[in-house]
């Protein structure tokens, strides 16, 4: 039998006022692997994300993370499942009136319980993870766009999560910026080894890191795997996805 997936979703239905977004996502992403979520905008990538460490309740439908499910979580539950799950968001989400090392270590610092020391070793390596040493001084107004990704991206694996979920981690940045972003997704996913979901319409991105691909439309996954079954599939969308990407 297959290793059980590390995240799992079933039947997930979400709608807002009304209007239904996600209407039975059902996904797999196995321990390790990088599974990137496409789809063409306004079809829910990001709300589907938010799901998978319990920033949104699901109407209907299971989300697991390892052994828990989150719907019957209760807000501290939930924070320790989100130091396991990290999360870039998709606009970055730094704190402008904060510096890097602020924005890296404030979790950390209310809930690690480490010394003034240990704090700021923590945030060096954190930054030097993603290539940003002695940045702990700046703030976000003085980095470039492909910079505050990178932070962002250091606040996320702050408590050594085991996902690490990234919502259009290259949009936005110049293709030499978004090809460093990528080196970086797959570096660290390699080194540190965790499971990996990336929403995503950057189609290049996509190929560059992906293992297994999703395609969410109407509110349901439309087609997932590898990409030689991407390429093989006849599934229109998906067709023009892949297109688009050449
Ligand atoms: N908190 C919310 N309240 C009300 N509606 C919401 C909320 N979050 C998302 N939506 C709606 O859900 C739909 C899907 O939004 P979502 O942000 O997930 O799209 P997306 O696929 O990530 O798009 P993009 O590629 O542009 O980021 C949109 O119609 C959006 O307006
Ligand atoms: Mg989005």
């Amino acid at each position: 039998m297959a290793p059980q997936a590390f995240i799992r979703v079933r039947g997930l239905e979400k709608q807002f006022d009304g209007k239904p977004v996600l209407r039975g996502v059902d996904l797999d992403v196995a321990e390790g692997e990088t599974v990137v979520v496409l789809g063409v905008s306004g079809q829910g990538k990001s709300v589907l994300l938010r799901h998978l460490n319990g920033l949104l309740k699901p109407d209907r439908g299971e989300v697991w993370v390892g052994a828990r499910l989150l719907n019957r979580l209760n807000e501290d539950q939930l924070f320790e499942v989100r130091k396991q799950v990290g999360m870039v968001f998709q606009l970055g989400g730094l704190f402008d009136s904060l510096t890097v090392f602020e924005n890296v270590g404030y979790m950390l610092r209310e809930h690690a319980r480490l010394d003034e020391d240990e704090l700021g070793r923590r945030v060096a390596r954190l930054l030097a993870l993603v290539e940003l040493e002695g940045s702990e001084a700046l703030y976000p107004s003085q980095l470039s766009g492909g910079m505050q990704k990178r932070v962002a991206l250091a606040r996320a694996l702050a408590f050594e999560p085991r996902a690490v979920l990234y919502d259009e981690p290259t949009t936005g940045l110049d293709p030499l910026v978004a090809e460093k972003i990528n080196q970086l997704i797959r570096n660290l996913q390699k080194q540190l080894g965790f499971t990996s979901v990336v929403v995503t319409h950057d189609l290049r991105s996509a190929f560059a890191i992906g293992d297994r691909f999703a395609l969410l439309d109407a509110g349901r996954i439309r087609f997932a795997g590898t990409a030689e079954q991407a390429r093989a599939s006849r599934d229109q969308l998906m067709c023009e996805f892949l297109h688009a990407a050449l």
